[in-house]
């Protein structure tokens, strides 16, 4: 057993209680290390602020859903109305529910700024990688919570949405029919499937996601913080072994927090009290009239943090598919031309085009769709290793490529709004277009990343005292 420490003679109550502590459970330790002792960059800017604000749109997600659980009854003959009942007799329960949709949104526009706060900065970068892994482990789970809380309300977008997602899971070849039912408990969406959505969405993803929210950190503390540079602080330490660009968590990164906390409650209370429908974008106007499995929508659409892989679903038709069937080829080609392959390295590579080509041509455009769509999300896991470029962050990278990031993003937020539009020749061949450039951008990648001459990174971070 380890030596029990003493607290010092005619020492306060509070710190005899605090050595108390410490001797059973290492209290003051771990406040050192992730706060009074964790140095971070002294050079962060505003873009680092979405981290903590992620935690605290996880905090409002979970204690406004333990109030609505109290009231919410997860049965299709009785869930519209509780969620009614919850709006108009619960004390405060209309403000409840609407910090719990309002904070759905807030989550993907914090997570969504934060990843790409990630993607400039190189962040995901070695020894980062398994801080974005788990990052991205998370993105997964929020979708999959988003998702199935959404139905929850059992509004006709509720049911209706459902129906054609969980029906994309049909289109797998072989099994997709009985995953389909699996799902839903149900030949169609009812009942059983508003009770295993439930569970999930109150017990199962929550817990998954709040274990994977204490690796992220841990991972991210155990290697330190990236920054705006992206230089290694660590690299540089004074003689006691703190990082010389380094300045202690708290208390100055919790006050710059804090205050981007004020800004964001600011932002996020005016929506509550004064636009929480956000026009249709946050709560669907559909969505207030009861699920009704006799009458299907005019049109369809995910909520707006869906759309952009949505948009991706769509335009994955039998032409899309030719043009990737098309790529495949040419890109096997030109490895075979341009590599350095062995002559059985050659044929192999032959041979799998033949394979995809084939499959490709074999299976619905559907299930293409499916798989363009997860894939979109499932190739981000990836990024640590298709990042080649010589310096981490866009701040040293060619100028050209800050072009090629902001396509990234125009390409991404035009996918979003056309998936929110009923669908239309034109937007199906711009999302087309954009879907192409999305896996692109990360398919070349290990080409694009290493083209120019990147600029002079500096040896300590830049830094001007305010
Ligand atoms: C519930 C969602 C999430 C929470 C609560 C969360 C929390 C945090 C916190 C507190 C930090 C440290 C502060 C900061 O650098 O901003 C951080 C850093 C980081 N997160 Fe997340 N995160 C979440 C989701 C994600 C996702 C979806 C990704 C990427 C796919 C991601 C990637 C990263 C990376 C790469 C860093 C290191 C940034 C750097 O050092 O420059 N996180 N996260």
């Amino acid at each position: 057993m380890a030596e029990f420490k003493q607290a010092p003679a005619g020492a306060a109550m509070g710190e005899k209680l605090l050595t108390w502590v410490d001797n059973r459970f290492p209290a003051s330790k771990l406040y050192k290390e992730h706060l009074s002792e964790y140095y971070a960059p002294k050079n962060f800017n505003w873009f680092y602020i979405f981290g903590s604000l992620a935690l605290v749109v996880l905090v409002i997600q979970i204690v406004t859903g333990i109030f609505l659980v109290m009231h919410y009854k997860p049965d299709a003959a009785l869930a519209f109305a509780s969620v009614e009942y919850i709006m108009r007799d619960v004390p405060w329960g209309w403000l409840i529910r609407y910090m719990h949709s309002t904070g759905a949104s807030a989550f993907f526009i914090v997570v969504y700024m934060h990843m790409f706060r990630g993607l400039i900065y190189g962040s995901y970068r070695n020894p980062r990688e398994l801080v974005w892994i788990f990052g991205c482990a998370i993105f997964l789970c929020l979708m999959a919570e988003a998702f199935m809380g959404y139905l929850l309300p059992w509004g006709q977008m509720s049911y209706w949405g459902a129906q054609v997602i969980v029906n994309l899971f049909a289109a797998v070849p072989f099994v997709g029919e009985d995953l389909a039912l699996l799902i839903r408990g149900d030949y169609v969406v009812g009942d059983a499937t508003l009770n295993r959505f439930f569970s999930f969405h109150v017990i199962a993803v929550p817990l998954v996601l709040l274990g994977l929210v204490v690796a992220h950190i841990i991972a991210l503390h155990e290697v330190g913080s990236n920054n705006p540079d992206g230089i290694e602080i660590k690299a540089k330490k004074d003689s006691q072994g703190r990082p010389l660009d380094g300045i202690p968590f708290h208390p100055f990164y919790t006050v710059h927090d804090i205050y981007a906390l004020s800004l964001f409650l600011m932002v996020f209370t005016a929506i509550i009290f004064f636009a929480p429908e956000m026009g249709g974008y946050f709560l669907e106007y559909n969505n207030f009239i009861p699920a009704n499995p006799l009458q299907t929508p005019a049109h369809i659409a995910p909520v707006w943090y869906f759309t952009p892989y949505y948009s991706m679903l769509r335009a994955t038709n039998d032409s899309m598919v030719n043009v990737l069937a098309g790529l495949v080829a040419i890109g096997a080609v030109l490895a075979v031309l341009k590599g350095r392959f062995s002559a059985k390295g050659k044929i192999a590579l032959l041979l799998v085009a033949l394979v995809g080509v084939a499959l490709l041509k074999t299976f619905d455009a559907k299930f293409w769709g499916v798989v363009v769509m997860g894939g979109a999300v499932v190739i981000m896991f990836f990024l640590p290793w298709l990042d080649h470029s010589p310096v981490k962050s866009i701040r040293y990278r060619p100028d050209w490529h800050k072009y090629v990031y902001a396509l990234f993003v125009v390409f991404f937020a035009i996918l979003g709004y056309l998936g929110i539009k009923p669908p239309s020749e034109i937007g199906t061949l711009i999302a087309q277009v954009g879907t192409l450039f999305y896996f692109g951008f990360f398919l070349l990648m290990p080409w694009w990343s290493r083209l120019g001459t990147p600029k002079p990174v500096p040896d300590r971070v830049t830094f001007n005292a305010h």
